[in-house]
């Protein structure tokens, strides 16, 4: 189950989030190792499928579903999508949770919820419109159910961040399983789903929403111990402790948890989880509706490299070597050379591309999710990396 790759995402989300906020610069990467192996990606083209918008869905005032005809397509509740959304003559890409129930399907939701500023948030909320067409490539994702969990979901999230939650609550369908959705927003105009949310809890038995409300004076207490309620205040760790005292399978052994949301939700949940003893084992994190809009994942860098002559080392022992244009990024030049490098956000936050520099120095867009550990072992993210000289990189194929 979630264990130690858990722990390590929370510990890569933290510290991407950290690096965010103190605005980092880009520091150099230098390495003079030899040889292993790692992996790249494209800077441009999704290894996609072409979807159509169908539908559009207001959810707020500043929110709305897109439903996209994708062809057949599985995923989990849970997962997410990659879009290449052209804006202003670029193709930029995001991630959005899929917020319809999981299976085999031909369509799939996503719900937006715009970001001030931002540019790709924006124009799907304002104006897409039914007929486009974009690039979808996924899904991805591990915020799953682990096949076989039998027992309590407490569900945390605010914001844009109730999406994931949203479709696993739907995947559950009119089950009588425990489940505690606990969602923070600034108000009831605001909340994604609210009506939906009040609908649920008279068709599943075991559900209950507990509403984190910052414009609320007082608690609002539930009718007659109903399944819904609603605590005033912004939903920091002192309002989550509430919130949890009001759930009563929360401390069940076999109870999960799952956080989706701003960081500092994610964070005061996870203090909180941890001053009851909850184990880390048994909470699962999203950091993707961490990703921030007003950033260009290839405009952001603001790093120009010259040409240089990279060679990248397969698995499998396979060597490719070939000069990076002015500025392309590793992933893009390892797969311009015909590896198969995995990637997922193409934007520096979540791992997926990291590679190995055994010699020469590369440019890295920061912040990025790296770790202390990984860039003590010489491992760089290929989608945020550039080489300064001739550099020799290990890629995982
Ligand atoms: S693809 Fe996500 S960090 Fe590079």
């Amino acid at each position: 189950m979630q264990t130690i790759g858990h722990v390590r995402q929370w510990v890569r989300d933290a510290v991407h989030a950290s690096r965010r906020l103190r605005g980092e610069g880009p520091p150099p990467v230098t390495s003079t190792f030899e040889t292993r192996r790692h992996a790249p990606s494209a800077a441009a083209a999704l290894v996609g499928r072409d979807a159509t918008v169908v539908a559009i869905i207001r959810r707020t005032p500043d929110a709305v579903t897109l439903r996209l005809s994708t062809g057949p397509i599985s995923f989990r509740a849970g997962q997410f999508v990659t879009l290449a959304v052209p804006v202003l003559g670029r193709v930029h890409r995001r991630n959005y949770s899929v917020s319809c129930a999981e299976g085999a399907v031909t369509e799939v939701e996503i719900t937006v919820k715009r970001v001030p500023g931002g540019v790709v948030s924006t124009y799907l909320c304002a104006h897409a419109k039914v007929g486009d067409r974009f690039a979808v490539e996924g899904p991805h994702g591990s915020f799953v159910r682990p096949v076989g969990h039998v027992g309590p979901l407490v569900l945390v999230g605010a914001g844009s961040g109730v999406t994931p939650l949203y479709s696993i609550l739907l995947s559950l369908g009119a089950s009588d399983q425990e489940i505690a959705l606990l969602y923070g927003n600034r108000s009831a105009e605001a909340t994604i789903f609210r009506d939906e949310l009040a609908a649920l809890v008279l068709t599943q038995p075991g559900f209950r929403v507990l509403h984190a409300r910052e414009d609320l004076a007082a608690d609002v207490a539930p009718h007659a111990g109903g399944p819904t309620r609603a605590f005033a205040g912004r939903m920091d760790a002192q309002v989550l402790a509430r919130m949890l005292d009001a759930v009563p399978f929360v401390s069940a052994p076999t109870a999960l948890f799952f956080l989706c949301g701003p960081a500092p939700v994610r964070t005061a949940a996870r203090e909180v989880l941890a001053a009851r003893g909850i184990p880390g084992g048994r909470i699962l994190e999203e950091r993707y509706n961490a990703q921030d809009d007003r950033t260009d994942g290839e405009s952001r860098s603001g790093i120009d490299t010259p040409a240089q002559p990279v060679t990248f080392k397969a698995m499998g022992g396979r060597t490719v070597s070939l000069t990076l244009l002015p500025g392309e990024t590793l992933l893009a030049g390892a797969t311009r050379g015909g590896l198969a490098a995995p990637f997922s956000c193409a934007m520096g936050g979540c791992g997926e591309c990291r590679m190995r520099l055994c010699s020469g120095e590369v440019v890295m867009e920061e912040p990025n999710c790296l770790l202390p550990d990984e860039r003590a072992r010489g491992e760089i993210l290929g989608c945020v990396a550039r080489p300064r000289e001739a550099c020799v990189v290990e890629v995982r194929t």
